[in-house]
C-alpha cells in the first residue's frame, strides 16, 4: 500500500538552481547539485558545494580556479575515490548512465579503469616504482580482460605505449619508471589509463610539472586521443591559457562553488565573473606581450572552513561595494549572463549584465594602466 501520489506526467521541473546545460540529456557524465564535506579537527571542511556540470563523449570540459577551490575534490568524487568514513557525498554523479554516489567500493571499482580513468599530475604517484612500465600497462588492462593471457596484455600495453609517442616501445616495456623522463612517464601514465578505453579520462593538472614545450606535446597528444577514442574528458587546471588550447567548455571554481560556465568561446571572450576576470589577467600564456606584467588577484584564496559570508569572493572583489550589502549577505545563484537566457553562459554574481560589462572594460583598462 503506496500512500505516495504517483507524479503527474509533465509536471515542470522544479529544480530552479541551476539551469540545464546544452547538453545535459545525453552527456555521458552527469553531476548535479554536488557537495562534498570532510569532518576534520579544525572543523568541517565544505569542499564542494553545490556544483553541477555535464560532459558529452567527444567534448573536453576546462575546470579552474585557483589552488583549494575543489577542482580534485570533484574529480575524486566522481572517481568514488574518498574515504567513506570521514567524507559526506550528496548530491548526484551519474557516469554513463549509472549513478556512482552511493555505490560499493567494489562497484565502483568495477567503472573505476574500465569507464572513466585519471591522469594525475604526478606520475610517480599512479606508477610503482619496483615494477617496470609495461608490466603495470599490462596489469591494468588485465584487471578488466580477465581473458586475455600475458602474450595479448604484453601486445596491448606495447601498442598503447606505441599510441602515446613512446619511441621503441618494446624496449620500454621493459624499463621501470626511474628510466623514464617526466615527459615520458606522463605519457606512460596516460598509456595506462587509456588501456581500456575508458569512456570519461579526467587530468588534474597533467602537465603542471612539464616545461613549456612537454606540456604542449601532451595537451596535443590528449586532443589527438579524444579524437581517436571519443571520450569525455575533463581537464583540471589554474591556467586558463591552457583550457583556451584544448577545451570545449569551461566551469570556474571559486571556494568550492561554481562562479562562471560556458563555452571557452563564452567565457575566454565575454568573462562575465570579476574573478574570471583577475584569472585572466594573471595567465602567462594569454598575453601575446612577453614583457606585460602579470596582475595577480589580491587577497588569498578563502577557508573552506570559514567561508566568508554572501558571495565569496566579496573580500577580493573590488566591485562588491558597488552590488551593495547583498555581495556580503546572500550567496549569488548561478545564472544566465545576460546575452540569452539560453546560450548556456552562467555566471553567479551579483551585479547586473550591463554593470559587469562596464567594469569589465574598466578592469581591462585599469591591467593596461598597471604595465
Ligand atoms: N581528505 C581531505 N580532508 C580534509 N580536507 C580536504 C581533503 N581533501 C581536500 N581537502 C581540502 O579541500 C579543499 C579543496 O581541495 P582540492 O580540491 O584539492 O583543491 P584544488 O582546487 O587545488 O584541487 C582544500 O581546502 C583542501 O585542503
Ligand atoms: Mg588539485
Amino acid at each position: 500500500m503506496d500512500s505516495s501520489e504517483p507524479s503527474p506526467s509533465g509536471e515542470p521541473d522544479d529544480r530552479p538552481a541551476v539551469p540545464a546545460q546544452r547538453s545535459d540529456q545525453d552527456a555521458y557524465l552527469r553531476v548535479s547539485d554536488l557537495r562534498v564535506r570532510f569532518d576534520t579537527e579544525d572543523g568541517v571542511v565544505r569542499a564542494v558545494d553545490g556544483v553541477s556540470f555535464a560532459v558529452e563523449r567527444g567534448r573536453t570540459l576546462g575546470i579552474v580556479g585557483e589552488s583549494g577551490s575543489g577542482k580534485s575534490v570533484t574529480s575524486l568524487a566522481i572517481l568514488g575515490l574518498h574515504d567513506p568514513r570521514r567524507t559526506t557525498i550528496t548530491g548526484e554523479i551519474s557516469v554513463g548512465g549509472r549513478q556512482v554516489v552511493g555505490l560499493s567500493d567494489e562497484e565502483v571499482r568495477r567503472l573505476r579503469g574500465r569507464d572513466m580513468a585519471m591522469i594525475f599530475q604526478d606520475p610517480l604517484s599512479a606508477l610503482h616504482p619496483y615494477y617496470t612500465v609495461g608490466r603495470q600497462i599490462a596489469e591494468a588492462y588485465r584487471v578488466h580482460h580477465p581473458k586475455a593471457n600475458r602474450r595479448e596484455a604484453r601486445q596491448r600495453a606495447v601498442d598503447m605505449l606505441d599510441r602515446v609517442g613512446i619511441p621503441q616501445p618494446a624496449r620500454r616495456f621493459d624499463q621501470y619508471p626511474h628510466e623514464f623522463s617526466g615527459g615520458m612517464r606522463q605519457r606512460a601514465m596516460i598509456a595506462m589509463s587509456l588501456v581500456n578505453d575508458p569512456a570519461l579520462l579526467i587530468a588534474d593538472e597533467p602537465t603542471t610539472a612539464l616545461d613549456v614545450t612537454v606540456q604542449a606535446q601532451i595537451l596535443d597528444l590528449l586532443a589527438d586521443l579524444q579524437a581517436e577514442f571519443h571520450s569525455a574528458i575533463i581537464l583540471i587546471t589554474h591556467d586558463l591559457g591552457v583550457v583556451g588550447q584544448v577545451a570545449d567548455d569551461v566551469l570556474v571554481m571559486y571556494g568550492g562553488r561554481a562562479v562562471e560556465r560556458g563555452s571557452v568561446e563564452q567565457v575566454l571572450r565575454s568573462p562575465q565573473h570579476p574573478y574570471t576576470w583577475g584569472l585572466l589577467s594573471s595567465v602567462p600564456s594569454l598575453h601575446g606581450d612577453a614583457d606585460a606584467d602579470l596582475v595577480p588577484i589580491p587577497g588569498n584564496p578563502p577557508s573552506l572552513i570559514n567561508l566568508p559570508s554572501g558571495c565569496a569572493f566579496h573580500p577580493r572583489c573590488r566591485y562588491a561595494d558597488r552590488a551593495g550589502s547583498r555581495s556580503r549577505s546572500d550567496v549569488p545563484e548561478l545564472r544566465p549572463a545576460g546575452q540569452s537566457d539560453s546560450d548556456g553562459h552562467l555566471v553567479a554574481c551579483h551585479l547586473g549584465a550591463e554593470e559587469r560589462a562596464a567594469f569589465y572594460a574598466e578592469d581591462i583598462a585599469s591591467v593596461g594602466v598597471a604595465r
